[in-house]
């Protein structure tokens, strides 16, 4: 055993930071004001409901991971946030038609003094959004630094002891790593010269990184996994996570798949397809966001299945994503999924899977977790990469030695783990030889 990490205590304010206040992030905010006043339970939140078995099986110790860790409690967490749409937070929650009117006008005072600083946008990025809430700058380091200004000004009038800030924002164009990503030199001179290469969501990156702010990417966009922010996220000691949160088919996936995996069942085929009506389906609907999140949803399955070492079984998976947006469902997607499995001597079998799910209501608690446990992260001295919190992503970040771990049980355990090992306690290897020896 290792004796335990220091860390810091929650004292005061966190103040959560989110880039776009759509859908995921107004559930999010209602949601959290919701659970403080008892309205409603946190389900869906390991933060909030989860426990953490500590010693042995023996000992009988469950406790409450948020007994365990020192988080910020619901109470002390401040909300704010940036968008091109200048609705307050009560207006883009009943806009995203997530959560009930009747809910919502029970926290709706809250909700209307929530109101977005202007945004950094570029229509570039995300084709089919406009809006009139923006910052004007000579180049994209002058608008960083207008962002950095916000971010103190927050601060100082929420009288927040530390912030967190996740992009929370519409998925933009698919783009892959330059050599303006490769430094933070070139990246600081990539700023001056407003390449285009550094999306609008690069440049809130940077405003948190350079103020050594946690940060996260819920979305699937080319944003902090480049070196520039991580060598500038080790010179501020920020923590880093992402991307692309894991809700509704990918978690499903990444249930499904271990699990045949483990029984050895082959697979020649997965294909996906769903319908969702919200913004973010009308922003995926253009083909240069939807590649971003395909190449995002696509890669779990190669990973679990691990194609070079079982070939007999997972060698010509043909796996197809598609998404439909479909204005009638809003919120609620529905997914299809259509398994071709492969069993013993090679007789066929299929397994389909129907999941009528809601979006948003799967995304915000992972919100909420990935803002606490960036926070303890930064309280524990913990920067750059943060890999035990691939639990929560799609396309999770990594160190570039290693492959990205996509089995959801194996995420939870590396996780509950990291929250041992900062505590001290004993690593859960699972060996139980004692009881019979
Ligand atoms: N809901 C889920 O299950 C889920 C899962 C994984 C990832 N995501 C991603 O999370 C993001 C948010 O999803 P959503 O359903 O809330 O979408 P949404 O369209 O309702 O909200 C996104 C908001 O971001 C704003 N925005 C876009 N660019 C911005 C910028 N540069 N600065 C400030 N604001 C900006 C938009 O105006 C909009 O209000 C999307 O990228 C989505 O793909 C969602």
């Amino acid at each position: 055993m290792t004796p335990p990490l220091e860390i810091a205590p929650p004292r005061g304010k966190l103040g959560v930071l989110l880039v776009g206040l759509g859908a995921v992030s107004t559930t999010t905010i209602a949601g959290t004001i919701a659970i403080r006043k008892k309205l409603a339970k946190p389900i869906g939140s390991l933060t909030q409901m989860g426990t953490i078995r500590l010693g042995k099986r023996s000992e009988g110790r469950s406790p409450k991971i948020n007994e365990v860790v020192p988080l910020a409690g619901c109470d002390d967490l401040v909300f704010g946030g940036w968008d091109i749409f200048e609705e307050d937070c009560y207006a883009a929650a009943c806009t995203a038609g997530v959560l009930e009117a009747s809910l919502l006008t029970q926290i709706r005072s809250e909700l209307e003094a929530i109101t977005p600083m202007p945004a950094v946008f570029d229509k570039r990025y995300v084709k089919r959004l406009d809006g009139p809430n923006v910052k004007k700058g000579k180049h994209k380091r002058d608008l960083a630094e207008q962002l950095i200004a916000d971010i103190r000004a927050f601060k100082q009038r929420h009288g927040c002891d530390r912030l967190v800030m996740l992009w929370v924002g519409s998925t933009e164009v698919y783009l892959q790593p330059s050599a303006v990503h490769q430094s933070l030199a070139a990246f600081e001179r990539g700023l001056e010269g407003s390449d285009d290469a550094i999306p609008s969501s690069m440049v809130y990156a940077y405003a948190a990184l350079r103020e050594g702010i946690p940060f996260a990417n819920a979305a699937p966009n080319l944003t902090a996994d480049i070196p520039a922010m991580l060598e500038l996220a080790e010179r501020t000691a920020a923590p880093v996570a992402g991307n692309d949160m894991k809700t509704g088919q990918t978690l499903i996936k990444t249930i499904i798949a271990p699990g045949l995996k483990a029984r050895l069942l082959g697979v020649k085929g997965w294909y996906s397809t769903n319908i969702l009506g919200n913004r973010d389906g009308e922003v995926l609907d253009d083909p240069e966001s939807f590649k971003t999140k395909e190449e995002s949803k696509k890669s779990a399955l190669d990973y679990i299945f691990q194609p070079h070492l079982y070939p007999d079984l997972y060698k010509d998976l043909c796996h197809v994503v598609r998404i439909n947006y479909y204005p009638p469902r809003g919120d609620n997607k529905e997914g299809w999924d259509n398994i071709d499995l492969v069993g013993w001597l090679g007789y066929p079998m299929q397994l389909k899977i129907n999941f009528l799910c809601r979006d948003s209501i799967l995304a915000a608690p992972i919100v909420l977790d990935v803002a606490l446990f960036l926070d303890l992260a930064k309280r524990t001295g913990m920067w750059g990469i943060q890999e035990w919190l691939s639990f929560y992503f799609k396309a999770p970040m990594h160190a570039p030695e290693v492959y990205p771990e996509h089995d959801l049980f194996i995420q939870l355990m590396k996780l509950k783990n990291t929250l041992r090992y900062m505590k001290g306690e004993e690593l859960i290897t699972h060996l139980g030889r004692e009881y019979y020896d």
